[in-house]
C-alpha cells in the first residue's frame, strides 16, 4: 500500500508539472484530492490492516495529501495572479479615445417662442392661468355663450369647429378666448393675466393654416382702463418681442367679445412687404386680434361695466414664430423634421 500511495503522490505531481491553468488545477485536485479521489479510496481499505501497519499507511497518506494541497496552493496563487494580469491587459481602457456623441435636445420653436412671449407680459406685470384652469375641451357656454357669440355665428358651425361626441355642447375650443371667462368667474378685478394654449379649427391645411395650433390670450380688467392702455401694451410687446425696427399696424375690426375691436399686423418677413405666397400678397401678416371687452360680456360674469373696463387680445404664436424666424410654412412646425427643428 505504501508503494501504491507513493505511486499516486508521483502520478499527482506530474499531473501538476503539466497544469497549466486553474481550471487545470481544479481537474487534479478532483482526480486526487476529493471525496472520491484517489486518495480516498486508499483510505478506504485501511481498515483491512493491522494496527501498527494502519497507523504507518494512514500517516503518510496524511503527509503526502497535505503536500499536494500546499503545492497546488502555490500553484493556484501563481495562476490566478498571471490570470488576472492577462485579463486585465485585454481588458484595459484606453481614457484617450474620443467619446460617443450624444446629440443634445432642443427646446421646440414653438415653445421657446411662447417662453419668450410668456416672459415679456410676465415683465409688463401680467400673470399666468395654469392651463388646468381653461381646459382645451370646452363647452360651448365658455367658447361661444359667454363671449356674445350668437347662436347662429358661422364660428360655430361644423365647418369651423370641432365638436365631440362626449355631450351636444361640448367642443375642442377654438380660440383661448373661454380662458377670459374662466378667470373672470374665479376672480375679481383687478385681473392682469395671459393663457397660451393650444387651439382647434376645422380648416383646410395650407401654408398658413393648420387645423390646431397655439394662442396666448390677455386680458387686463380695472378701473378707468381705455383703448390707450391696449394700444400702449401691445406696442411695447411688439417692440420688446420684435425689436423696434419691424413695421405694425393697427386696423378696424370686430369681435363679438369686444368693442372697439382691431387687429394687429406684422410686415410679412418673406418679402419685406411686398407681397408674397406667405401672406397671400398684401406684404402683411394678421398676428393678434384685440378689443375692448364688451360690456355684455362683463355683465354675464357679474362685473359691472359701469366700473370697470378693460381690453383684452389673442395672438396666434405661429405666426408670431414664423414673422420672427423667416418660416414660410406653418406646417413645418408639426411635422418633427429635424433638419428644420435643429435650426433653432
Ligand atoms: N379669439 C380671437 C380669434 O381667435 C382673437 C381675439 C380677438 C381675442 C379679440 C381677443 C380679443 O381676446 O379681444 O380670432
Amino acid at each position: 500500500m505504501k508503494e501504491q500511495l507513493e505511486k499516486i503522490y508521483s502520478d499527482a505531481l506530474n499531473d501538476l508539472e503539466k497544469a497549466s491553468s486553474l481550471s487545470d488545477l481544479d481537474e487534479v485536485r478532483a482526480k486526487y484530492l476529493s471525496r472520491k479521489g484517489e486518495f480516498n479510496e486508499i483510505k478506504k481499505n485501511l481498515k483491512n490492516l493491522s494496527d501498527a501497519d494502519k497507523r504507518i499507511v494512514g500517516s503518510l497518506a496524511n503527509e503526502i495529501t497535505a503536500k499536494l494541497e500546499s503545492t497546488i496552493k502555490v500553484k493556484h496563487d501563481e495562476f490566478y495572479k498571471k490570470e488576472l494580469n492577462e485579463k486585465l491587459a485585454k481588458e484595459r481602457l484606453d481614457v484617450t479615445l474620443p467619446g460617443k456623441f450624444i446629440p443634445r435636445g432642443k427646446v421646440h420653436p414653438l415653445t421657446s417662442t411662447t417662453n419668450e412671449i410668456v416672459s415679456i407680459f410676465q415683465s409688463l406685470g401680467f400673470s399666468v392661468v395654469e392651463s388646468k384652469d381653461s381646459p382645451e375641451v370646452e363647452t360651448e357656454y365658455f367658447n361661444f355663450d359667454m363671449l356674445n357669440i350668437p347662436k347662429d355665428h358661422p364660428a360655430r358651425d361644423v365647418q369651423d369647429t370641432f365638436f365631440t361626441t362626449l355631450a351636444p355642447n361640448v367642443v375642442l375650443r377654438s380660440q383661448t378666448s373661454g380662458a377670459q371667462i374662466h378667470v373672470m368667474e374665479d376672480q375679481k378685478p383687478p385681473i392682469r393675466v395671459i393663457s397660451p394654449g393650444r387651439v382647434y379649427r376645422n380648416e383646410n391645411i395650407n401654408a398658413r393654416k393648420n387645423n390646431f395650433f397655439h394662442q396666448i390670450e390677455g386680458l387686463y380688467i380695472d378701473k378707468d382702463i381705455t383703448f390707450g392702455d391696449l394700444k400702449g401694451v401691445l406696442n411695447e410687446f411688439i417692440r420688446l418681442y420684435f425689436g423696434s425696427s419691424r413695421p405694425t399696424r393697427f386696423r378696424n375690426s370686430f369681435f363679438p367679445f369686444t368693442e372697439p375691436s382691431a387687429e394687429v399686423d406684422v410686415q410679412c418677413i418673406m418679402c419685406q412687404g411686398k407681397g408674397c405666397r406667405t401672406c397671400s400678397g398684401t406684404g402683411w401678416l394678421e398676428v393678434l386680434g384685440c378689443g375692448m371687452v364688451d360690456p355684455n360680456v362683463l355683465r354675464g360674469v357679474g362685473i359691472d361695466p359701469e366700473v370697470y373696463s378693460g381690453f383684452a387680445f389673442g395672438m396666434g404664436i405661429e405666426r408670431l414664430a414664423m414673422l420672427k424666424y423667416a418660416i414660410d410654412d406653418i406646417r413645418l412646425f408639426f411635422n418633427d423634421d429635424v433638419r428644420f427643428l435643429k435650426q433653432f
